[in-house]
């Protein structure tokens, strides 16, 4: 493929009337709407309640993800379960997934070193977020960090200045029209991993354990 061109994208992968989450899960599996596939140990598709009210999107599969297959059962998934808890959101009414559902790396000696996904990866995998939401139908998105506030949000969308308000999404997204779905409430936070990296992790994991409490309020 030369560089110019946009990867292809995920649509073709997506069924056209997905019955379940685990139907999803498994053409999911298949994907090759970009080049993240190639590297990547498998498809991390998302998982939680079927009939969730609150899903959670995060940036993309982590080295544990990968190797496991399940999104958020490494360290960032270990304190954001801590966080739900402490929040006093019952895990049963949850849903969790990614932005970008292969994990980016780049090989350092014999170490696989996270990478951000770039714009096209997220646009690519964009289609299995629409149908995910399609199919559950949630009463509010929680958003952690960046990349997925860039993801559901814009490119304009800075975690430090949009998080902790509670918004309309897809009507507060740049494109609202890339997202056909429902209307629903939508709140950012800062990423797990942000917690575990910030200097002050104690205050951070405060403000996460806030704005999820907020969030819980909303659909409450
Ligand atoms: N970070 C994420 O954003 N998602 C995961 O699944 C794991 C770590
Ligand atoms: Fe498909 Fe998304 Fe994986 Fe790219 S990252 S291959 S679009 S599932």
């Amino acid at each position: 493929m030369p560089w110019t061109e946009a990867p292809a994208g995920a649509q073709q992968w997506v069924p056209p009337h997905p019955q379940s989450i685990d139907a999803l899960k498994q053409s999911a599996a298949d994907c090759r709407g970009c080049e993240l596939h190639e590297n990547a140990t498998q498809t991390v598709f998302g998982r939680g309640a079927p009939h969730a009210r609150i899903v959670f999107v995060g940036e993309q599969p982590g080295d544990v993800e990968d190797r496991h297959g399940l999104p958020f059962v490494g360290p960032a998934g270990r304190l954001l379960r801590e966080a739900v808890d402490d929040a006093g959101i019952d895990p049963a009414d949850l849903y969790i997934t990614n932005a970008v559902k292969h994990f980016r790396f780049e090989m350092r000696g014999s170490r696989r070193i996270h990478q951000n996904p770039g714009p096209t990866h997220i646009a690519a995998c964009r289609p299995w977020l629409v149908a995910e939401f399609s199919l559950l139908n949630p009463q509010m998105v929680v958003i952690l960090g960046a990349t997925a506030g860039r993801a559901l949000l814009g490119s304009s969308f800075r975690v430090t200045r949009d998080r902790g308000k509670l918004m309309s999404w897809p009507a507060a997204s740049e494109h609202p029209e890339d997202f056909p779905v429902a209307e629903i409430q939508a709140l950012a936070t800062f990423h797990p991993s942000a917690v575990l990296r910030a200097d002050d992790r104690e205050t951070a994991y405060r403000v996460l354990v806030d704005d999820l409490r907020t969030a819980a309020a909303a659909v409450a």
